[in-house]
């Protein structure tokens, strides 16, 4: 059977933006900026960008690209010599993170359904924050919800890369855009907007610290989908005469604009009422709600806010499920509907334990697995913290060092070559060594040596 591709290089940039654009660029990326200074954090962030992101993002679209293979099946294809144990990290690392951030995915639902239902309106502001609390600890609504995102997940997946995949980045993608852009200029109505203005670009330097650079880093990495096959896996979909440098920037591009476009539409609502945004993911299901209704057109604001959401993290669950799917249709050579409902099952009841630990379940909840952190968190910790970078890492070393170099030259032919071979020599020489120090950083040694 022949192997599936993408029907336009846009629906190849839209699936792959698609994929990078979720919960880190309109959540993580806002919080973490502004707790280290606004603009300072975002010009480490660009910086880590180039140096980071974007040589790793052209190298996993090259080893997709250059086998049209899925993870483990593209390392075996370019060095038969145990490299595809990277792969299998990767598979296993898009298993773990889908099984909790679909957890998070329900939440989206479930807030929209609250917006537009107007369940919220006769409620106290009291009563609208604590509704997350109460809702994260109702076990049989967190089933339902995550149970409710899988299906949407299983329901594009299972419709194959152009009918299901394609598809929904060419619809949800510039739905997306639009809902932001209406979202920014909502907020650009607000008070807070010229202070969020001011805040984002000029830079407060002092704020930096070693751990703030080494987040930007860690960010930059997750916020690209990189690190686990992601894009190796919708590189393996691209069409053989398709230069790379240009799409790996467009994608690059967009989801750092989606980024600072989240900024400009988050900073102004939380500054027009003097609100600190929280550490927790929390506060976006239970401080923006409260003051989307205080806001003049909140009614309409809140249900946008939360479909804008819905659809960023759509399509990012959809990437991780399909890197552990082209496993087992290229390798095992199982129909596709047959490899996305089985593994959708196994991923959605991994999933189980993430929806009942944050007080569905009273006895999972008290349970600690990696310091005091429950299930939920535990995964998260492990997959973004560890198994992403250190995924990271080796796909920089394996295309700058173990790849044959014919190989990977005639799979650059017809880029740039000035600018493919400046990329190169940071991909071999500066990118795996800085992964390295974020690493580092997570397990506490360069905080001691910088005291
Ligand atoms: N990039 C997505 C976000 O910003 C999350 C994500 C989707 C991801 N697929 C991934 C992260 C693969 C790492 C690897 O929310």
């Amino acid at each position: 059977m022949q192997r599936e591709s993408w029907n336009t290089r846009l629906g190849f940039i839209l699936a792959a933006s698609g994929s990078a654009i979720g919960l880190g660029n309109l959540w993580k990326f806002p919080y973490e900026s502004y707790e280290n200074g606004g603009s300072a954090f975002i010009f480490i962030y660009l910086f880590s960008i180039i140096i980071v992101g974007l040589p790793i993002m052209m190298a996993e679209i090259f080893i997709g690209k250059s086998t049209n293979k899925n993870p483990i099946g593209a390392f075996k294809a370019l060095h038969p010599s145990g490299w595809h144990i990277i792969g299998w990290l990767g598979i296993t690392s898009g298993f773990v993170i889908l099984s909790y951030y679909s957890v998070v995915g329900g939440w989206t639902l479930r807030y929209f359904f609250q917006t537009i239902s107007g369940a919220y309106l006769s409620l106290t502001d009291a009563q609208i924050s604590n509704d997350f609390g109460n809702f994260v600890s109702n076990g049989p609504s967190q089933l339902l919800f995550h149970s409710l995102f899988f299906l949407l997940i299983i329901g594009i997946v299972i419709f194959g890369v152009r009918k299901g995949i394609e598809v929904a980045g060419k619809i949800f993608m510039p739905i997306l855009f639009i809902l932001l852009f209406i979202m920014v200029v909502f907020a650009s109505q607000a008070k807070g907007f010229s202070r969020s203005i001011d805040f984002l670009f000029s830079p407060d330097f002092s704020k930096i610290t070693t751990t703030s650079v080494m987040e930007a880093m860690g960010q930059s990495f997750f916020s690209l989908s990189l690190g686990m096959g992601a894009i190796i896996t919708y590189g393996s979909y691209m069409k053989s005469d398709e230069p790379i440098l240009k799409d790996a920037a467009t994608i690059v591009a967009l989801d750092t604009l989606i980024a600072i476009l989240a900024c400009l539409m988050i900073f102004p609502i939380i500054f027009s009422f003097e609100l600190k945004p929280g550490a927790s993911i929390g506060i976006l299901f239970s401080t923006l709600p409260v003051l989307f209704l205080k806001m003049p057109g909140g009614i309409f604001i809140g249900p946008i806010f939360f479909l804008l959401i819905i659809f960023a993290a759509l399509t990012s669950a959809v990437s991780l499920l399909e890197v552990v799917v082209s496993y087992f249709i290229d390798e095992l050579k199982w129909p596709r509907k047959k490899a996305t409902i089985f593994m959708g099952l196994a991923i959605w009841a991994l999933g189980i334990p993430s929806a009942l630990c944050n007080g569905g379940w009273g006895w999972l909840s008290g349970i600690k697995i990696i310091g005091n952190r429950n299930f939920f968190d535990s995964l998260d910790y492990l997959a973004s913290n560890w198994m992403l970078p250190i995924g990271g890492i080796f796909i920089a070393i394996f295309t700058g060092w173990v790849v044959s170099k014919d190989t990977r030259n005639s799979s650059f032919a017809k880029d740039h070559q000035l600018i493919y071979r400046a990329l190169m020599f940071i991909l071999k020489f500066i990118t795996p060594l800085l992964v390295f120090m974020v690493l580092l950083n997570t397990t506490g040694i360069v905080k001691l040596i910088t005291g």
